[in-house]
């Protein structure tokens, strides 16, 4: 049992994994109890093949003909469990009657039961075999997280290097005391949706097609006052069910200076600190927020920077955060700022995506470029670049629509 927690974890290298350390501390009896219900089924359910076999380690073996008996005795309730198990590490394998088992379930599940058996089917999913065969949904490529911010995201520093620790710390954790909330801030066309993008592209194997993945847009799924009771019970059911089914699930917030002030005040109590273990547990989720509040404040900053004579590379987060916390406080027209979700400081980082420049925009261009496999010359990067805006009025800086549809554009240059 130990050995199995503990060494493939290591042996693969995955230091992000939740795993055998919560195991371990938190309920090892428990964890015995429930494992054990397992495995018969798991042998049984595979025709010899258990998951374990497969990593070379036939523990079913081991066990004592004392343990295999009371085993046994619980066939039943182990078979509920190992269809929930399976339904959630491979959603595709799993057929009517073992979701109705799965379901059967549901509530009946022991708290501590359920939230050990997630860590173990997340566990569980980070094997390689189960990627390679093409099963896993959560991948937490970090290391690909990485290089995409590296090279796609242009003339953002500050939000590479806080989105890229603030999701690895946090992903490292093995029960994080809250949910992980990260405010994105700026100009459009700056990266921010491009980013929220490379999160669930890096984290789970269908990016924003995954079932893990759900991005809410104010204007288009909030759109009218009235309803918003309606729009409430929605939600929150949407990222309840989301949660249990997938643990680790990402929530996207796009156009959060639109939301509701009831929505918000709907969502505080998911993103606090947990005292106690509720019905439902969130604290594995992550949730961004998507907004243009502060752009301006943060464009300006960066404005007097430059004409400093500063590289905008050299610019900290401690220039800038206390500018932007308070125009996101005291922003008029939205309620996010005075939402107790900034008030009483659940959001964990405000991330700034600065404005873009001239020689922004032509690597985006580039990327475009070499997205769709097509030549290109540096006259018709400057070419794109030179259709975009740029401010203020004297200064000439900034992109006003930084990096948006530049896709679209390079259509125009194409034979
Ligand atoms: C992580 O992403 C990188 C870059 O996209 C890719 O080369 C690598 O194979 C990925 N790793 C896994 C385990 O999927």
């Amino acid at each position: 049992m130990l050995t199995l927690s503990g060494s493939p974890r290591r042996h693969l290298g995955h230091p992000d994994l939740p795993g055998h350390q919560v195991m371990l501390s938190r309920g090892p009896a428990l964890f015995l109890c429930l494992f054990l219900l397992l495995l018969p089924e798991a042998a049984g359910e595979h025709g010899g093949e258990t998951w374990w076999d497969r990593q070379g380690r036939p523990i079913v073996k081991k066990m004592g003909k004392g343990l295999t008996d009371r085993v046994k005795a619980v066939t039943t309730l182990s078979k509920k469990y190992w269809a929930y198990l399976s339904c959630q590490v491979w959603p595709q394998d799993c057929d009517e009657e073992k979701e109705a088992a799965s379901k059967s379930l549901g509530w009946t599940l022991p708290l501590l039961g359920q939230q050990y058996l997630d860590i173990l089917s997340n566990w569980y999913c980070h094997f390689k075999e189960c990627c390679d065969r093409g099963d896993c949904r959560i991948i937490n490529n970090i290391t690909g997280l990485e290089i995409d911010l590296s090279t796609r995201l242009h003339g953002q520093h500050l939000a590479h290097e806080v989105v890229l620790k603030s999701v690895k710390g946090f992903l490292s954790v093995p029960q994080p005391e809250k949910p992980l909330v990260l405010s994105f801030h700026g100009w459009s066309g700056t990266g921010k949706n491009f980013v929220a993008r490379m999160l669930a592209d890096h984290l789970y194997r269908d990016g924003l097609e995954s079932e893990c993945v759900q991005v809410f847009i104010s204007m288009l799924h909030f759109p009218h006052l009235k309803y918003v009771d309606t729009y409430k019970e929605k939600l929150m059911e949407q990222v309840s069910d989301t949660v249990q089914r997938c643990g680790q699930a990402l929530f996207v917030f796009d156009e959060a200076e639109k939301l509701p002030p009831s929505l918000l005040e709907t969502l505080k109590p998911l993103l606090d600190h947990y005292d106690t273990i509720r019905e439902v547990d969130y604290r594995r989720a992550i949730f961004l927020f998507l907004s243009n509040l502060g752009g301006n404040t943060i464009n300006e900053v960066v404005l007097s920077w430059l004409k400093a004579g500063r590289p905008r590379e050299e610019i900290t987060m401690e220039d800038l955060e206390p500018y932007l916390h308070a125009e996101i406080l005291k922003s008029t027209d939205s309620n996010f700022g005075h939402s107790r979700l900034v008030k009483e400081n659940l959001i964990d980082f405000f991330v700034p995506f600065l404005p873009l420049e001239y020689h922004h925009v032509k690597l985006c261009a580039r990327d475009a470029f070499l997205s769709r496999d097509l030549d290109y010359t540096e006259e018709a990067l400057d070419k794109v670049a030179k259709m975009m805006v740029y401010v203020p009025k004297k200064e000439k800086l900034f992109s006003a629509q930084g990096c948006k549809s530049i896709s679209q554009r390079i259509n125009l240059f194409l034979p």
